[in-house]
């Protein structure tokens, strides 16, 4: 199916579908566009606000709001965009789901900055709007957007702006990785998960019929904007979905996050509510600061280990893959009923029972795991995955194809504390090994 294409009426609502509207400035500057187009200019001091913690993940600045309802996230976010990444054209691209709640508002926001007298910038600002969902990550997907992109007569020194969850994330980012052998990224997350994981570490892909991912580059994002206010429209399942990676990333990294994590469950999605019920300037309370602490450490962590491993060369990165070897081949075959983050989530109690099995986590670790996920209303096993959604079992019946998967089985880092405190690593000091699920003991589907 054929993306929408909308772009920005600056017109007052005048402009026509598939025509580009650019917004000129007073003054106009042709200098400010960068010789290279890859070149990141720092942010003017005026721009760095109180608030927000700044992270570096490779090339990425990491801009992590406190959720401050007075704050004004959608303005900083189009200066930080303008100002550091000067060029002709800016590339709003999001989903169908996310334009309803959140698009408007960025474009008015990038229009505001882009018309403030004393910028001088000639830029044009335009949006693309791509189906929702999983099945929209495809190669066919990319096409009609680079197709468009051509058309509409972009050229290397655009700056694409994904706005939305790890579906447009990760597509948007892969045609950045390659439109005329790579443009300028910006990644704005609104799903939980996206804002954790997928939009941190520079991993861009699309999926095929063989398999997710399987066609993708590395292509950091210039600047990551993570603000909670997103998550404000963010339906309960896809917070849960979101959890699981938080989980995860606790789980392989921070026992004291991880024993957090599993006490707080009714304060963090108290802090959801809390976020929903905002008004005023009454946001910042002490659930919501738990939740943010959450996503603020979840970043940390996945940039220290993509950090130390930026492609996955030394085994460090794979611990982030905690719980996807199975959990993608699992989503994989219950796509579109699975989630993510539920996948995952199976995905990591079916690891860590052959982790059990091998003598790298206690019986009691694989329990403690199971009742944080349990917590987040998130499967543990795919009998649990069936009772929410009974078709799913029913559809695929004898169809799990898991044997003929590489299962790796995860290891908790030996500088890192275990669940209970106790490290564990191969003899072969790695973190993570291979073992094929059919010498595996039987899983439980
Ligand atoms: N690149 C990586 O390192 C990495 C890591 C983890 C996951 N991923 C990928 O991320 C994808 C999953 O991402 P996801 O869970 O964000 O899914 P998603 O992008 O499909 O978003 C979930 C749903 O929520 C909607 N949505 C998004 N933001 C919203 C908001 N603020 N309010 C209301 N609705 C909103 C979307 O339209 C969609 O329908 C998978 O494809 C997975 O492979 C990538
Ligand atoms: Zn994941």
């Amino acid at each position: 199916m054929p993306a929408a294409i909308r772009t920005h009426a600056a017109d007052g609502g005048n402009a026509q579908l598939g025509k580009q509207v650019t917004w000129a400035a007073p003054r106009h500057n042709s200098q400010v566009h960068p010789s290279e187009p890859n070149a990141l200019v720092p942010l003017p001091n005026a721009m760095v606000a109180d608030g927000i913690e700044i992270k570096m993940c490779l090339d990425s600045q990491i801009h992590i709001g406190s959720g401050d309802s007075s704050f004004d996230y959608l303005s900083y976010i189009a200066r930080s965009v303008i100002h550091g990444l000067p060029s002709s054209a800016y590339l709003i691209v999001t989903d169908r789901n996310v334009a309803k709640f959140h698009l408007t508002s960025l474009e008015a926001a990038f229009q505001a900055v882009i018309e403030e007298a004393n910028v001088r910038i000639s830029s044009k600002v335009s949006t693309y709007i791509m189906p929702s969902g999983e099945g929209t990550k495809t190669r066919e997907t990319k096409a009609d957007m680079e197709d468009w992109m051509l058309a509409s007569g972009l050229t290397r020194d655009t700056v694409v702006i994904a706005l939305g969850g790890g579906v447009v994330g990760d597509l948007v980012g892969f045609v950045a990785a390659t439109y005329m052998r790579s443009v300028r990224l910006c990644h704005v997350p609104t799903t939980l998960l996206a804002m954790v994981d997928s939009s941190i570490g520079g991993k861009v892909a699309v999926d095929t019929p063989l398999g997710k991912n399987m066609i993708g580059a590395f292509h950091p994002a210039k600047h990551i904007f993570v603000f909670p206010h997103f998550l404000v429209t963010l339906p309960a399942r896809e917070v849960a979905n979101g959890m699981a990676e938080v989980i995860k990333t606790a789980a392989i990294r921070d026992s004291t996050m991880f024993r957090l994590l599993a006490s707080s469950a009714p304060d963090v999605w108290q802090a959801f509510k809390d976020v929903k019920d905002a008004s005023g300037t009454c946001m910042l309370e002490s659930r919501l600061h738990l939740l943010q602490s959450f996503i603020a450490s979840s970043i940390a962590i996945k940039s220290d280990i993509v950090n130390a491993d930026p492609k996955e060369l030394t085994g460090t990165r794979n611990l982030v893959n905690f719980g996807h070897t199975i959990g993608h081949a699992i989503e994989s075959l219950l796509l579109p009923e699975a989630l993510h983050g539920e996948a995952i989530a199976v995905g990591m109690c079916l690891e860590a029972r052959i982790a059990v099995t091998k003598g790298h986590l206690t019986a009691s670790e694989l329990r403690s795991l199971r009742d944080c996920l349990k917590a987040y209303n998130l499967p543990t096993s795919l009998l649990d995955f069936a009772k929410q959604h009974r078709c799913c079992l029913h559809l695929r019946k004898g169809r799990l194809q898991v044997q003929r998967q590489r299962v790796q089985v995860p290891f908790l880092p030996q500088e890192g504390p275990r669940l209970n405190g106790s490290p564990a690593l191969d003899r072969n000091g790695t973190l993570s090994s291979c073992e094929s699920l059919d010498r595996a003991p039987r899983m439980e589907m």
